[in-house]
């Protein structure tokens, strides 16, 4: 089995869906925006505030290029993988990227009372998310194998369609 990618906005479940697959299937599983916490002892808002979002972007592709190598990863990547194109033609060379999209409001809904996303810090409307996902739609469209809408759906039901899809 090679990797399996989870891209998507904030708030569309990579974290949770990617930790449901890999109860259910024999593989490794990374999350990215734990693993960059841990292997820089700050949080992320930390790392945003300190070093600035282009240094985490730094991080999360220096991160990207290295976890995968062995193969049969799940890897539940930062919602902003995807504006740096080599990481895409990583992910797109090393395994499946599944896209899970979610609308604004769902996305909203589901992400209001995190204080951990910088992006969202002081945007926290879905007017804000629905335009930076406008932004960002085509990065995903273009790295998606595989697209699954988790509007509505359970995370075992969404799990079931990434099983499916794989
Ligand atoms: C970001 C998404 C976050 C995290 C950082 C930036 C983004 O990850 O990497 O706050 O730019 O979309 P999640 O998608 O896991 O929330």
């Amino acid at each position: 089995m090679k990797n399996i990618f989870f891209v998507g906005f904030m708030g569309a479940g990579k974290s949770t869906v990617a930790r449901n697959l890999q109860k259910r299937l024999k593989m490794n599983l990374v999350e990215m925006d734990e693993r960059i916490e841990k292997e820089q002892g700050m949080t992320i808002p930390e790392i945003f505030e300190k070093y600035g979002e282009s240094r985490f972007r730094d991080l999360e592709s220096e991160l990207i290029l290295t976890i995968g190598k062995e193969g049969n990863t799940i890897v539940s990547c930062g919602g902003g993988v995807v504006v740096r194109p080599e990481n895409i033609e990583y992910m797109k060379k090393n395994g499946m990227v599944i896209f899970l999209s979610a609308k604004p409001e769902t996305v909203f809904y589901r992400v209001k009372d995190s204080t951990n996303r910088p992006i969202l810090n002081g945007n926290m409307n879905v007017e804000y998310i629905g335009e930076l996902m406008e932004k960002r739609r085509a990065l995903y469209e273009a790295a998606a194998d595989v697209k699954i809408s988790t509007d509505g759906k359970s995370i075992d039901e969404i799990t079931d369609e990434v099983i499916i899809a794989i």
